[in-house]
């Protein structure tokens, strides 16, 4: 009986370990996308309440850390492309994307308010571009 009780404990320990390694830290500030022209400066700190998955968004129903880019992700750097492939898009689709993009939900939060939709989904002296 003690046995199955050991084991029992060791599978839980087993699981816990599990979990936290599923769950990497948050990045500090200042993350800078710099695989384009136009770098982008991301921080984790302001998008604090939302969910990681929100946008490290699963892939084969599994939560997915890796970089945005990944070869076979979105790492089509041509800004052209439409495909899911596309980095652009990954970013910039305002409508109809599977995902929330950054586009999709700064336009959502800005709402009916012209000033703040300049500042969170333009392409120029916002947020994301700030030049
Ligand atoms: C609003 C979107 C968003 C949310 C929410 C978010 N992240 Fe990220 N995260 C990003 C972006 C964008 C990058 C940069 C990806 C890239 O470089 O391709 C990133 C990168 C990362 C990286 C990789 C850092 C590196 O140096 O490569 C880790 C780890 C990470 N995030 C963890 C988390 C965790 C944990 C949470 C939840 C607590 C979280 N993120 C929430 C957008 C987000
Ligand atoms: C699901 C919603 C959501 C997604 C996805 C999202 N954001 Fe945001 N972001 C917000 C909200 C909400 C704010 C705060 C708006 C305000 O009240 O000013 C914000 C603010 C910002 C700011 C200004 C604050 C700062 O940190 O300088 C930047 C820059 C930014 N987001 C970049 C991005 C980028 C880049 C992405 C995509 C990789 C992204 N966001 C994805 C919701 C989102």
């Amino acid at each position: 009986m003690k046995k199955v009780f050991f084991i029992g404990l060791l599978f839980l320990l087993g699981l816990f370990v599990m979990t936290a390694a599923a769950a990497p830290e948050v990045p500090a500030d200042g993350l800078k996308m710099d695989r384009v022209k136009k770098v982008v400066v991301f921080n984790h700190s302001t998008h604090a309440d939302l969910k990681c998955v929100d946008c490290h968004h699963p892939v084969n129903e599994v939560e997915d850390y890796r970089s945005c880019a990944t070869a076979g992700c979105h790492d089509n750097l041509d800004q052209k492309d439409k495909s899911v492939n596309s980095y652009y898009q990954a970013f910039h689709k305002a409508k109809g994307a599977k995902f929330e993009t950054c586009v999709s939900c700064h336009t959502k939060a800005a709402g009916n308010d012209r000033d703040k939709k300049r500042e969170l989904a333009g392409c120029a002296k916002s947020k994301c571009h700030p030049s």
